[in-house]
């Protein structure tokens, strides 16, 4: 079991930037106990290039969420680095695609004319998930580039999902063991955010589908609990059983020690594992203050 002592901790620009393996041509500084590095003396631009990316990719695996500042990233260059990653995915959602990219889910409260709206634009993002969930074909990562942020809140806060399996312990993993979660876009969808509801046309495109709760993850070959708000009922379990147990394991996973929580500023991009982490965003003002965050989401493999 992980010490119950909080582990939290906020990005400190103070931090000393730490030993890295000797050939990777760029520093990184630690954003909390639990996960995350800052990626120093390169820029995103400088990160992609074929001969930097394998080693940018490696921390991106060992510390499973990577951080650039200040990058200056016009929608057309978030997806051509996102592309560094692999295949992009359209989201099924289409009212989300911004800037005329089918890769890009813009997350805004502002109005045709920059004003807040005062509603939250997805609040679905406000409960524990992983990207992509509800597709055969998962997330592999999310790269969130943040325009604009509110001078409080709208945070988002990363869980370690294998951290989550040591945490909960050998019984919890002996009962997981072989059993698959349905997940259903427009389950959580309807649940969280109903009043915008999919269409009929984006509901048939992504039917539930069935994904292991105890998963490998296919670089590092770590175990890690796949579940979150898309996760609907159990494969094989009565539907209300199954639910209890989807809302009981949500909650136990999730303990504050594993938990990064991150403060935005704009020009920041992020780009996290959504094979090993779950991520939700911190409401905000949303009547007063703007939020505009840009999101692609890579897609990777069907999880086993
Ligand atoms: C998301 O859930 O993908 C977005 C999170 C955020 O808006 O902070």
């Amino acid at each position: 079991m992980m010490p119950d002592t909080a582990t939290i901790a906020l990005s400190d620009p103070q931090a000393a930037p730490q030993a890295n393996p000797k050939d990777w041509p760029f520093e990184t500084r630690p954003l909390s106990d639990v996960m995350g590095v800052e990626i120093l003396g390169i820029d995103l631009a400088d990160a992609v290039k074929p001969e930097i990316f394998p080693s940018v990719y490696q921390a991106f695996l060992k510390h499973q969420l990577i951080l650039f500042q200040d990058v200056d990233l016009p929608p057309e260059t978030q997806v051509k680095f996102a592309y560094a990653f692999g295949d992009v995915q359209t989201h099924v959602m289409d009212q989300y695609h911004g800037y005329g990219h089918r890769e890009i889910f813009l997350l805004t409260n502002l109005d045709e004319n920059g004003q807040p709206k005062g509603a939250h634009p997805d609040k679905g993002t406000m409960f524990w998930h992983t990207d992509g969930s509800w597709r055969p074909q998962t997330g592999l990562a999310t790269m969130m580039y943040a325009e604009i942020v509110p001078d409080s809140g709208g945070e988002t806060h990363f869980c370690d999902m294998q951290g989550a399996v040591d945490w909960l312990g050998e019984d919890w993993r002996a009962r997981l063991s072989g059993m698959k979660a349905i997940h259903n876009l427009d389950f959580s969808r309807t649940r969280r955010h109903g009043e915008e509801p999919m269409t009929e046309e984006q509901k048939a495109k992504v039917p539930p589908v069935a994904h292991p709760i105890l998963r490998t993850h296919p670089e590092t070959g770590r175990l890690s609990i796949f579940l979150g708000d898309h996760a609907e009922c159990i494969e094989g379990m009565d539907y209300d059983e199954g639910r209890a147990l989807i809302e009981e394991l949500n909650a136990a996973a999730t303990p504050d020690q594993l938990v990064y929580r991150h403060r935005w500023k704009p020009g920041q991009c992020v780009v996290w594992d959504n094979r090993s982490l779950l991520h939700r965003a911190t409401g905000y003002d949303t009547a007063n203050q703007k939020r505009v965050m840009r999101r692609c989401t890579i897609l990777g493999d069907r999880p086993y």
